[in-house]
């Protein structure tokens, strides 16, 4: 329907509706009655509300509404301030106006009614005419109208499809252990989402931390709506060109990533629980012994002295810090869990500092709340005190002291056995005091702010590898997270790719899940499979519950050891590509894993549900996340062209192929133009890598560029300019591939670069700075083919792939090569 005639029935309806409000109980902000200008702040009053406009950013423009006169503000997710913008404000009877650089916004006065448009006036997103905002009791929703054919995306870990049309989602951080493919909700809360229409996108973040409830046309077809049961109307509208620009102006809001440790980027093995010590030390010899590339050793809750956080069971592990060095000494990490839940017991000394620090959540009548979780009856910490939080963090001391480099949050939805933490639990809320409906979706945020925090500060200046299970909007500041308890099932392995797609897109770049599945037992070939996708996950660990079967790489025989160990090999080559590519999302929010929908968002393909698992794994890779069971799937190449990453054959894009393909390889395929550095085969990242850092190009139609960055890997040094980068940029209209000149006070363990030109024809010359240039024609790949099981390990190198090297020396100069 035409947008004037929508309106003009709306506005009928709602005289009519006006007739009823005074016995209704959905009181709606109804009509303009007062309107104050302050700079780049609109303060409107209606009938029904108080609602302030603030122009954050050219693109970000923030809608506060309540029933009451608004009270100071405060969030735990936005740590930005509005910038300075111009913008130009006026005023008649019936509306007010409001221009940036970016966007126009629209308010009509009777009633109320909010419409942000492009400069060149098409609607990207507007209230629902004649609903708009409104209140039941203590629950406030906005209602917009839904577009012809509007997707959403993103709102953060939720299940079920990509495109969120048609379904609606609750956010209430909840313990769901072995949940469904549909289950809503899971672990964590991130209220942001991307709606995409008619070439425009645009992202809502909904910054309410109550039970909050998301509605994308499920059982209606006029809206899509974000409410809450108590608080604020709180929204940011951003609105840019590009879905990666979106998610840039969500991260400039909450916040980004940090470098992450380098160790961490490697693969991780897991299991509810190693123990004794002599057991974690058989797997780390193990993995060694077998050549599986590894850097971390993760303990679960029965290191512990029955289960009291910050305590180690003397008979099982007798000399933790004794062992956390032999363990280094092979080249791993380790990450201990930690549980909030804080057994009760007299002479347990974690919890008489608690006590007697007075930091832990309580009821009305000043008791500490106790529920009961793994140890027994427990008080809960309250995190969103600084004292609860300083407390953690001296806690905490004692694990950096013995050697521990890692801190994984379990349980921090909170959990506690029943479900069911009651209303009337009293936090401390900054000073201001709130109650458990108000911080439950914060709980976690706060309780991994305390871990990165504390663990910081112990652990003088290396950075703190902290892994949680539940967080809120802004999580990706503290820490890498993982989907929790899923199950050894195809549908979940292909289900954790759309939650990390999801992460992704709201902003959490560093995700995992758990490799194998966490309950039941997977198939060899849904093993090796998901070993497969794992390698290309931002966080890669292996983890299983406790009475599952082994889950260890060698569990499942020689053939799918052989085959894990080669995705594992590729991808600690690909560790400079991919340190590289968690720089660019400290920078942007840019996600590791992206969905398609990031680069191609107005290619309806993506969304469908045949292709709505494929990602991109940083800019380069085209990643098929491929069934584990029937090994027969569908791919859709987006436009462009595609080089197959096993024998560098040319596919175009805008093409739909099915596949049959045995468990040995992945479908991956590299974009055109791609810059991909990488290094020589390590067995952890404490081995240094030989001299040579490999740049290998792939020939394209399109230009490219990549930052390529490294530093020390382990410290915060990088924040002081101690690193190392350089941009390395293919111009395919004027045939140059050039590396800019270094930036950063950092040197690169590399001397020698070797640069590896793929799908450059035979006679194609090349320059260096310049000078002709030898060139070595090899069949060196990216990736040793296994199309062929190769029991050896000694498969043959890629027939007929185009392949050239130049070797240079790793200078600080700019180098051209042009061809
Ligand atoms: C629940 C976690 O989700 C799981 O990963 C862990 O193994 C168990 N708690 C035991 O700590």
């Amino acid at each position: 329907m035409k947008l004037n005639r929508r309106i003009a029935i709306a506005v009928v309806f709602t005289a009519c509706a006006q007739l009823l409000s005074a016995q209704s109980p959905i009181k709606q902000a109804g009509k303009v009655t007062a309107v104050t200008v302050n700079n780049q702040d609109i303060d409107v009053t209606t009938e029904n509300a108080f609602i302030k406009l603030t122009v954050y950013s050219p693109n970000i423009i923030r809608v506060r509404m309540d029933k009451q006169k608004l009270t100071a503000d405060f969030s735990y997710a936005v740590i930005s301030e509005p910038i300075k913008t111009r913008v130009d404000i006026t005023q008649n009877n019936d509306e007010i106006n409001l221009t940036t650089d970016s966007l126009k916004v629209n308010i009509r006065k009777n009633p109320y009614l909010i419409t942000f448009s492009t400069l060149a006036g098409e609607v990207i997103n507007q209230d629902e005419p004649g609903l708009t905002t409104s209140w039941v009791n203590e629950s406030v929703t906005t209602y917009k109208h839904m577009q012809d054919n509007e997707h959403f995306i993103g709102l953060g870990e939720k299940t079920g499809p990509l495109d969120r049309k048609g379904n609606a989602y609750t956010h209430w951080n909840s313990d769901t252990y072995a949940y469904t493919t549909g289950q809503d909700p899971i672990y964590s809360t991130i209220p942001f989402y991307i709606g995409v229409h008619h070439n425009v996108q645009y992202g809502i973040f909904f910054d309410n931390t109550w039970q909050s409830d998301f509605n994308f046309g499920a059982s209606n077809n006029r809206f899509a709506s974000f409410g809450a049961k108590g608080g604020e109307m709180n929204y940011y509208f951003i609105y840019n060109s590009h879905v990666a620009d979106i998610i840039r102006s969500y991260t400039s809001l909450t916040g980004r990533v940090k470098m992450p440790p380098m160790w961490s980027l490697g693969y991780q093995q897991n299991r509810y629980s190693y123990y004794p010590e002599a057991e974690v030390m058989r797997i780390a010899e193990t993995l060694r012994e077998k050549k599986i590339p590894a850097d971390g050793i993760t303990l679960d809750i029965h290191y512990m002295d029955k289960y009291k956080v910050f305590t180690w069971d003397a008979n099982r592990f007798p000399d933790p810090a004794a062992m956390t060095k032999k363990l280094n000494s092979l080249g791993f990490k380790v990450t201990l869990i930690v549980d909030p839940g804080i057994k009760e017991e007299k002479g347990y000394g974690v919890y008489e500092r608690g006590l007697k620090e007075d930091i832990f959540a309580k009821y009305p009548d000043g008791t500490n709340y106790t529920g009961q979780v793994w140890p027994g009856w427990c008080n809960f910490p309250d995190f969103t005190n600084p004292k609860g939080r300083a407390w953690w963090g001296s806690e905490l001391k004692k694990y950096a002291a013995e050697g521990v480099s890692g801190i994984w949050n379990d349980m921090n939805e909170f959990s506690t056995w029943g479900q069911k933490a009651p209303d009337n639990i009293l936090f401390n809320y900054e000073g201001k005091i709130a109650s458990h409906p108000q911080i439950h979706n914060v709980y976690g945020l706060e309780m991994i702010r305390a871990s990165y925090e504390g663990f910081k500060a112990a652990r003088d200046n290396k950075r703190p590898f902290i892994l949680t299970r539940s967080g809120y909007a802004g999580l990706q500041r503290y820490a890498a997270i993982w989907t929790g308890d899923n199950r050894a099932e195809n549908d979940h392995m292909l289900l954790g790719v759309r939650l990390m797609n999801s992460l992704g897109l709201s902003g959490v770049p560093f995700a995992g899940m758990d490799i194998g599945g966490f309950t039941g037992g997977a198939s060899p070939s849904l093993y090796a499979r998901w070993m497969q996708i794992g390698a290309f996950n931002p966080y890669m660990r292996n983890h299983s519950g406790i009475n599952s079967k082994a889950s260890e790489p060698w569990a499942y025989g020689e053939e799918v050891l052989e085959i894990t160990r080669n995705y594992i090999n590729l991808r600690y080559r690909l560790l400079p590509y991919l340190y590289s590519s968690f720089y660019d999302a400290t920078q942007t929010g840019s996600p590791i894993m992206r969905s398609l929908t990031i680069d191609y968002t107005h290619d309806e393909n993506v969304y469908s549900g045949q292709y709505e698992n494929q990602y991109m794994f940083g800019k380069a890779f085209l990643v098929f996340p491929f069934d584990g069971v029937t090994n027969y799937g569908k791919l859709y190449f987006p436009a462009g062209k595609w080089f197959n990453l096993y024998n560098g054959q040319v596919q175009q894009g805008n093409q739909k192929i099915a596949l049959d393909l045995g468990i040995s390889q992945l479908p991956v395929y590299v974009k055109e133009s791609s810059i991909i550095p990488m290094q020589s085969q390590i067995q952890t990242t404490a081995e240094k890598p030989v001299d040579t850092l490999y740049v290998h190009v792939y020939k394209g139609d399109v230009n490219n560029k990549f930052v390529y960055y490294e530093d020390d890997g382990e410290s915060f040094d990088y924040e002081k300019g101690e690193f190392y980068k350089r941009t390395i940029t293919y111009d395919a209209s004027k045939r140059v591939i050039s590396f800019a000149k270094v930036e950063g006070s950092g040197k690169s363990k590399f001397n020698n670069v070797k640069l590896i030109l793929h799908g450059f024809a035979d006679n194609t010359t090349f320059k260096l700075n310049g000078k002709q240039n030898k060139l070595v024609k090899s069949f060196e790949a990216l990736m040793v083919p296994i199309s062929r099981f190769d029991p050896t390990g000694q498969s043959n190198p890629v027939e007929g792939e185009n392949v050239k090297n130049i070797v240079m020396k790793n200078s600080n100069d700019v180098i051209n090569i042009n061809y």
